[in-house]
């Protein structure tokens, strides 16, 4: 038998064996050393993420056979990688691993070479595999380990039902690796076949075809017959019922929330049947959602067919269903045209961002998108107040860094505020055809921004260009900050909130005479994100009191209001911040408050009493995300 080699030499020497797609002599041997050079070396629709070589064998389709260990907390099997050659005469795969321990590699039944290179500590290792020239397919026989990046196994403790375990994985951007040995670039589609095996009392659900009525018997057989990037690969098991919302939509949870879930999200059909309608057909047959335990890192993640979607959006009032809109929106922006590399994220999460507003209007109304999009543009200008000027462009440099460590607004709303300005520019109607015909032409593909930017030249800048001005389509997504002139989001359900404010401010209004009967969540929310960073104690008492914020359900609600009493020192809400840091798991709503309690000291050492209490039940992108503040 042949046996593997585990490779011990100079990093760099490993790493630069493994040339990456559209490698050159002129590439750095490794992703890290990168940063050192300009973006003019900087080379269009090359994965700095990845060490796979599809432009030499490319990965078409991939075979998963997996049992779920709950006790070892490892996914155990094989994934066989059928592939293509793309240069005929190629004799090395090399896939993208992390933490996975490689069993064997065998083709037609064969043991065949293979080298595990070191590992990168944010990338992961990646796996030569020498293919003989009869194979079609390898197949890798592996298993995860238990803090594998990409998946979280949750105690029965850490869920709804406290009864049973529960397992979920999160691959974007770069952890597919992590549970999967697979060419883990977004510019590398495959379609996937899954056995999954669980104990018997749980339900398997996947980001494929999933039967509502299957038999719950342990085992689990799934099919996604559209080719998908890696990050979209997704699994869970859990106790999880079903429940229909609409003819092609429904929810899957634990059993504690699904009703309530179902009622949350009722509007699921009415949003899928408004999108098609205005951006062409749903391409992926059904679409449900799957409630997620509160660790859910994330607000949502569109995983095709079944968006994973954090339990913290059941408001009871669907205040917070724009995560909804957004994870169905892109089923067009993103599952259906891909960013080609994370340097191209903003052309997922901008337009999906673009459409999630276009849905929220059509839906529940002008009042409402423009509420929306005044949060979003003042969580823009947030991020625009505080981010590296790099950090603020649209097509970013990600060279040398973990797409991870660099979530902001700017991909999501200045990419929006972008799109609308076209919108505003060349009329609503002729953008909507736009971008219809733009999802049609690029349809199952992976694309750059400079193919953007090409389709561009050729439609709208050629049939507008009476309104549309190059230099300044390439201002938005090449240079840092805004564009001069950029039409502001107005909302004037916020007018009202505004006086209501100031005039408490002034002293010229007492909070019990605000008017705040008919508010919404937005206006509450824009009531608060907009105080001013210091209050007296006296007024923050008037707050609380006369509103009871300390008290509220509304996790975005609470959210911002726990930010005014971290900035303020507040004590009597302090009970709660602890609890909703043990509590929630999702990195948005944690994290500001992590790193505003980590500027005093006996703040530090508040959000360290919380963060070592919730850390066992945190995602590992959470925990190391806030680490960082309590140490
Ligand atoms: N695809 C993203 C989540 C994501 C982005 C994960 C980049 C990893 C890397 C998802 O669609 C998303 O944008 N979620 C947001 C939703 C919000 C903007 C409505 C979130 O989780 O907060
Ligand atoms: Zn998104």
């Amino acid at each position: 038998m042949k046996n593997s080699k585990i490779l011990i030499g100079v990093l760099t020497i490993a790493l630069g064996a493994c040339s990456p797609a559209k490698n050159t002599s002129e590439q750095p041997a490794t992703a890290k050393q990168s940063t050192t050079e300009n973006s003019s070396t900087m080379e269009a629709g090359k994965d700095y993420h990845s060490f796979a070589n599809p432009d030499v064998i490319r990965v078409t389709h991939i075979n998963l056979d997996l049992t779920a260990d709950f006790t070892k907390q490892q996914l155990i099997g094989s994934a066989e990688l059928q592939f293509k050659r793309v240069q005929p005469k190629a004799n090395e795969l090399v896939v993208d691993t992390r933490g996975l321990t490689i069993v064997n590699v065998t083709a037609n039944g064969e043991d065949i070479d293979y080298t595990l290179q070191q590992a990168d500590p944010d990338l992961g290792a990646a796996l030569h595999i020498s293919v003989p020239d009869s194979a079609q397919s390898v197949t890798v026989a592996y298993h995860t380990s238990s803090d594998s990046s990409g998946a979280q196994w949750l105690t029965p403790a850490q869920t709804a039902g406290k009864q049973h375990p529960f397992l979920f994985t999160q691959a974007q951007a770069v952890h597919a690796r992590s549970f999967i040995p697979l060419q883990d670039s977004p510019q590398v589609r495959v379609t996937y076949d899954a056995t999954i095996r669980t104990p018997a009392e749980l339900l398997a659900v996947m980001s494929a075809a999933n039967d509502p009525d299957t038999e719950r018997d342990g085992v689990y057989e799934f099919h996604m017959p559209q080719p998908i990037p890696s990050y979209l690969i997704a699994l869970a098991i859990g106790d999880l019922q079903f429940k229909a919302m609409g003819k092609r939509t429904g929810v899957y949870a634990e059993p504690a929330l699904l009703e309530a879930a179902a009622a949350e999200f009722e509007d699921t059909e009415s949003m899928l049947e408004a999108t098609e309608s205005t951006y062409g057909p749903y391409s992926w047959d059904r679409y449900d959602l799957l409630i997620l335990p509160p660790s859910f890192p994330f607000g949502g993640m569109e995983n095709p067919r079944l968006s994973f979607i954090t339990p913290t959006v059941i408001a009871g009032d669907k205040s917070l269903v724009s995560l909804i809109a957004h994870e169905l929106a892109h089923s067009w922006s993103g599952n259906t045209v891909t960013n080609a590399t994370w340097r191209d994220l903003w052309l997922n999460e901008g337009f999906t961002t673009y459409l999630t507003y276009r849905i929220m209007e059509m839906i529940y109304g002008t009042d409402r998108y423009n509420m929306e999009a005044v949060l979003g543009y003042q969580d823009l200008q947030a991020d625009i107040n505080s981010l590296d000027e790099n950090d603020q462009i649209l097509a970013i440099d990600l060279r040398g860094r973990n797409p991870d460590d660099v979530f902001s607004n700017i991909p999501y709303e200045k990419g929006a505020l972008f799109l609308r300005e076209i919108e505003q520019k060349i009329g609503r109607d002729n953008f909507d055809q736009f971008l219809l015909n733009y999802f049609e032409h690029f349809a199952f593909k992976s694309i750059t921004t400079d193919e953007f930017i090409a389709y561009l030249d050729k439609t709208l800048l050629t049939t507008y260009a009476d309104k549309l001005d190059k230099a300044r389509i390439h201002q938005w997504i090449f240079e840092p900050g805004l564009p001069e002139n950029v039409a502001v989001p107005l909302s004037d359900a916020f007018t009202k909130v505004d006086s209501a404010r100031t005039g408490w401010l002034d002293g010229s209004l007492k909070a019990a005479d605000i008017d705040t009967q008919d508010w919404t969540v937005h206006q509450w929310l824009y009531f608060l994100n907009n105080m001013p960073e210091q209050l007296s104690e006296a007024q923050i008492v008037t707050l609380d009191m006369q509103f009871k914020l300390t008290q509220s359900k509304n996790n975005e609600i609470a959210h911002s209001w726990l930010m005014i009493a971290v900035k303020n020192d507040y004590q009597p809400a302090f009970d709660r911040l602890f609890d909703y840091l043990t509590t929630i798991g999702r990195n948005k709503l944690v994290k500001p408050l992590y790193r505003e309690l980590a500027k005093t000291p006996e703040g530090k050492a508040f959000a360290k009493r919380a963060f070592d209490i919730a850390k066992p039940g945190y995602h590992p992108l959470t925990v190391k995300a806030n680490q960082g503040f309590v140490e």
